[in-house]
């Protein structure tokens, strides 16, 4: 069974309005092959007869099919760079302005997919144990996916996913066989909440943000959109917080909300206060 190009914009427009991810034209093949187990699971006999159900969609097809369009590839330090930034910059200039405050640290991925980002960061915290006594430090990670947010928080990894970016250092400090798996200790897991949260949507009451890392996701949406969710991340920055994207992302034309720091081309700070 395949997607002709009218059910294709259908069911494009209803993913792009309701999660801000935008599928291009030759994108029909993954969209098949994505939404296929969703038609058995949904006993729904055609990709046409889908689209018809989307208008007037529970709010489970609705959850199934954005989940199901969303791409949740992550692995544990990405890119590494922006775990040097952290440890090096981003936390003793924070730390600094905390110093005999009694204000916490405030830690969001925003687009955290199968937690490997916010373990990363989980685990930077615990390295930098010395540097952050006294602080309570906490990090919230969301996702729009709930299939992604429940293998976060499982926080169980396979022998690839676990020696993706993990040393065999880190693996062994931090987390505990099972098998042939890995799952996270539980001093790692405590130190994250997860969360299910739509980045188009109001961001409701999650507290203000000290570092935001949203990396690997504004990359889905278009300019409009991503203009919309910087915002939405700015009001919940505090003025000297810190904003790290993904290796191929940029604000550069795109946001004044946000401004270069020079200590890298991903890494900003708010403009302003609001
Ligand atoms: C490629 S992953 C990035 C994971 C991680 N940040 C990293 O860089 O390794 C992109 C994530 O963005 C999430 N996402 C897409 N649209 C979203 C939205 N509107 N609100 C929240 N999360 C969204 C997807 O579910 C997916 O898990």
């Amino acid at each position: 069974m395949s997607i002709d190009q009218d059910t294709f914009d259908k069911i494009a427009r209803f993913v792009v309005l309701e999660s801000g991810i935008k599928l291009s034209k030759n994108k029909a093949y993954m969209m098949e092959t994505r939404l296929a187990p969703i038609l058995t699971r949904f006993g729904i006999s055609s990709f046409q007869n889908l689209a018809m159900r989307l208008l007037m969609a529970t709010a489970e097809l609705r959850q199934a099919v954005v989940d199901a369009m969303t791409t949740n590839e992550s692995f544990f330090f990405r890119d590494q760079t922006p775990f040097d930034l952290f440890n090096n910059i981003i936390l003793p200039k924070l730390v600094e302005q905390k110093s005999g405050t009694g204000k916490g640290l405030n830690i969001w991925c925003a687009a955290a997919a199968t937690g490997q980002e916010a373990y990363s960061l989980a685990i930077s915290v615990l390295e930098n144990a010395k540097l952050l006594e006294g602080l309570n430090v906490k990090i919230l990670a969301t996702d729009i996916s709930q299939s992604a947010l429940k293998t976060a928080q499982d926080g169980l990894y396979n022998q690839f996913e676990a020696q993706r970016g993990l040393s065999a250092q880190r693996l062994i400090t931090h987390f505990d066989q099972e098998g042939t798996a890995w799952r996270v200790k539980p001093n790692v897991r405590a130190l994250v909440e997860f969360k299910e949260l739509n980045l188009l949507q109001p961001l409701g009451n999650i507290g203000r943000m000290d570092i935001v890392f949203c990396r690997n996701v504004l990359i889905y949406f278009d300019v409009e959109t991503k203009q919309k969710v910087l915002l939405g991340i700015r009001k919940q920055m505090n003025p000297d917080g810190y904003l790290m994207l993904g290796a191929a992302e940029t604000l550069i034309g795109i946001s004044k909300e946000f401004l270069p720091t020079g200590e890298h081309q991903n890494l900003f700070q708010p403009a302003s206060s609001l």
